[in-house]
């Protein structure tokens, strides 16, 4: 594939568009909202700038990147001579399901991909004509800078359009998995919301503070999650591997899933709470130079990411 439409051009979209367009793909932006139309370049050339300041490597010059991001002035003219479409609007089911028909008068061939967080593709796409062409490929944001993207089917997605974006994904250098079928939050989020329910509770019940839960995180189990899974994990935390650990401690675990059955609301007293302490390390003006540090450290840890995985240890 070589040309794809984005449309939304949000805070994912703009992402979306740097990932496609420095993999050497045209990209064709389509977004109602003026501001996010115009700002989805600037986007490209500050994140390009920001990599660049960062010593990271780029395979060529940030205009030649920069000159592949055009932006369309209606969807039509997005549509037209995309191969694959990546839908990024806001997640709210009456948007993609009126956006969706629209989408569908591209061409049958092109793949139509949506963003969402969590809707099911089948949610918003069973009327068409040309439903078997549309599916879930879900990033995690912002997918310039983190790789992992869920590719969900609906019930009536073709097999080969699967098998294309999976193609597509590894061609612009995303690292897709591949859902069987549909499931509320899909992979990623069902995951985080075990690990936040719990998050939560340990704080709910005064056991530690939510600095601590967070620190339990990045200076524990996320400096082992960072290059490798809580199955990998568990396979090296025993001498004979994975069997051995779960007949050790398979039994605990199913305990503390007991305990950890009932689910919890998040209650706002709870939320303050936490918000609270989070406060005290950053505060609210401190946020948006945070994110932009959280990006830095991200596009950072990428490179040694990937010298891990060329061999490098
Ligand atoms: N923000 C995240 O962390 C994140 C992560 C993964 C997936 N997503 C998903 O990506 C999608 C977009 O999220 P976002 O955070 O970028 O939202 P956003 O609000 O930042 O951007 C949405 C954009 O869509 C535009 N839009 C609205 N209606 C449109 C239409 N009919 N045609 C074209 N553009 C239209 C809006 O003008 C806006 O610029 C959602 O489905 C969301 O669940 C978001």
């Amino acid at each position: 594939m070589t040309h794809v439409a984005l449309v939304g051009t949000g805070v994912v979209g703009a992402s979306w568009s740097l990932v496609f367009a420095r993999a050497g793909l045209d990209v064709m932006t389509y977004d109602p909202n003026g501001n996010a139309a115009g700002r989805v370049v600037d986007f490209v050339r500050a994140a390009l700038a920001d990599l660049a300041a960062q010593g990271i490597p780029a395979r060529e010059p940030a205009d030649a990147v920069l000159a592949r991001v055009k932006v369309a002035g209606s969807l039509e003219a997005a549509l037209d001579g995309a191969q694959y479409v990546q839908e990024s609007v806001p997640e709210r089911v009456e948007i993609k399901r009126a956006l969706y028909p629209l989408l569908d008068s591209a061409p049958p061939s092109t793949v139509l991909a949506s963003s969402t967080s969590g809707l099911p593709a089948s949610a918003f796409t069973e009327g068409l004509t040309h439903r078997a062409r549309c599916l879930v490929v879900h990033p995690i944001n912002p997918p310039h800078l983190i790789p992992l993207v869920e590719i969900v089917p609906a019930p009536w997605t073709a097999t080969d359009v699967v098998e294309r974006t999976t193609a597509l994904m590894r061609q612009v250098g995303q690292s897709p998995i591949r859902l069987r079928r549909e499931i509320n939050g899909f992979v990623v989020n069902r995951l985080q919301s075990a690990l936040l329910a719990e998050a939560f509770r340990l704080v709910e019940d005064d056991i530690v503070q939510a600095e601590e839960v967070d620190r339990a995180m990045s200076d524990g189990l996320g400096l082992r999650w960072f290059f490798m899974g809580p199955f990998e994990t568990i396979d090296l935390n025993a001498s004979n591997g994975i069997a051995e650990y779960c007949r050790n401690l398979g039994p605990m675990y199913h305990g503390l899933a007991r305990e950890q059955a009932d689910p919890r609301e998040w209650t706002e007293a709870l939320v303050a709470r936490i918000e609270r302490d989070l406060r005290t390390q950053v505060p609210a003006s401190a946020l948006p130079e945070r994110r932009s540090w959280r990006d830095r450290v991200l596009a950072y840890l990428g490179t040694v990411k990937q010298r891990v995985e060329n061999g490098g240890s």
